[in-house]
């Protein structure tokens, strides 16, 4: 059969890859604990499940969704953005949602990056935004997170015939895989530089709700004149415990908004109503409960670490994100270290080289796992690699 050859270089998903391997060693009778991907294991309220049911028993819930979204639900997402950020959106032109922001980091891609075009992309970073490159036929070149900066990208290392050439420049914080926090002159300085050089700002931003020891994360749009050279992924699945319901939202420049839609309305047809129904629900009911969970977040975020540096890894408390990105002690490569806890202490650590070249000498730890599992998983960790 003729494949295209795209697909030469584009792996199937780390974390699909990754399910696999964990299913081969639950074969062997061994209950693994999976501290990879960042699926958050609490629920949303009950408030957001009864708005979704009441949704569902309507008979016009059923049909085809609308390829925009609801107005409604673009009036939570401006709502959202003006209460939490003090962002002002035009809910017509400058929000879109999404069927989860995976799938708009790689569509908006199509709608941005014709043949050969170059893509800045964080390294360690999320591998969508490489792959959706590849997707539309681009290019990518990786921009080194490094610990002495902060894990920021340094943006006076960079070329100005790389900025001149690049179509579009990813940003990420709070961060995956590092928890990495940006400061709000890092975000001025990019959009200074967009305007400069003319590349798009393409800011993903889903763990900006997931914050620890009273931080607060910005938003990229809070930049004066963002709006004007950039857009903004975010989603419901980390703030709201809604990873499974796959409702995110894009908002931002009215241009590339449309440009989207444009990728969109051609390939996919909406959100299911009532996960819209249940997406309102959690965007304007109450926001208390957000606090509790940071709070449960955060005394797994200490168990981890502590345990962590007990099995000679170094790790710092994150102030925000559901990982702690460790330094791996001498002698292992992260996949050999992984694949060594996960054969002898069957426990899934997720290696940094899945995120880059730059992630190498790391591993990730998500926070999604109860705190007494975790101590229990850090523990046998430092036995099998003492
Ligand atoms: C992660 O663990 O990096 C993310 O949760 C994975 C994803 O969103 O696909």
């Amino acid at each position: 059969m003729h494949l295209a050859p795209r697909l030469n270089r584009m792996p199937p998903y780390f974390f699909a890859r990754v399910a696999e391997r964990i299913r081969a060693v639950e074969a062997q009778g061994h209950r693994v604990i999976n501290l990879g991907i960042g699926s958050p294991d609490l629920p949303p309220p009950d408030f957001i499940i009864e708005a979704m049911i009441a949704a569902a028993r309507e008979p016009a819930s059923h049909r085809y969704p609308s390829y925009t979204g609801s107005p409604e639900l673009r009036e939570a997402i401006a709502g959202y953005y003006a209460r939490r950020f003090g962002v002002a959106l035009d809910p017509n032109r400058e929000v879109l949602p999404l069927i989860g922001s995976k799938e708009g980091l790689a569509h908006v891609l199509m709608a941005l990056v014709g043949d050969g075009d170059l893509v800045l992309v964080p390294d360690p970073g999320y591998p969508t935004y490489r792959m959706g490159t590849y997707l539309a036929d681009g290019v990518f070149e990786t921009v080194p997170l490094r610990p002495e900066l902060g894990f920021l990208p340094d943006l006076d290392a960079i070329p100005e015939e790389t900025y001149r050439r690049a179509v579009a420049f990813w940003v990420n914080y709070p961060n995956n895989p590092t928890g990495a926090t940006a400061p709000r002159e890092f975000y001025a300085r990019l959009v200074d530089l967009a305007h400069r050089y003319n590349f798009v700002v393409l800011s993903d931003n889903p763990y900006a709700d997931i914050t620890f020891d009273g931080y607060r994360a910005p938003s990229f749009l809070e930049t004066p004149g963002a709006k004007e050279v950039g857009v903004e992924f975010n989603s419901l699945s980390k703030t709201y415990n809604m990873a499974g319901w796959r409702v995110g939202m894009a908002v931002g420049n009215a241009e590339v908004i449309a440009a989207l839609l444009r990728v969109k309305s051609n390939v996919d047809t909406g959100i299911f109503y009532p996960l819209q129904a249940g997406a309102i629900a959690a965007l304007t009911g109450p926001q208390e409960w957000l606090a509790e969970r940071n709070d449960i977040y955060r005394r797994r975020r200490d168990v981890v670490v502590e345990g962590l540096r007990a099995a000679g890894f170094q790790a710092d408390p994150p102030k925000a994100s559901l990982y702690v990105w460790a330094r791996i002690p001498e002698g292992w490569t992260s996949e050999a270290l992984s694949t060594h806890v996960l054969e002898t202490a069957h426990i899934w650590l997720t290696p940094g080289i899945a995120f880059g070249e730059h992630g190498e000498g790391y591993v990730r730890v998500a926070l999604t796992t109860d705190a007494e599992t975790l101590a229990r998983a850090m523990e046998r960790v430092a036995q099998v690699l003492s």
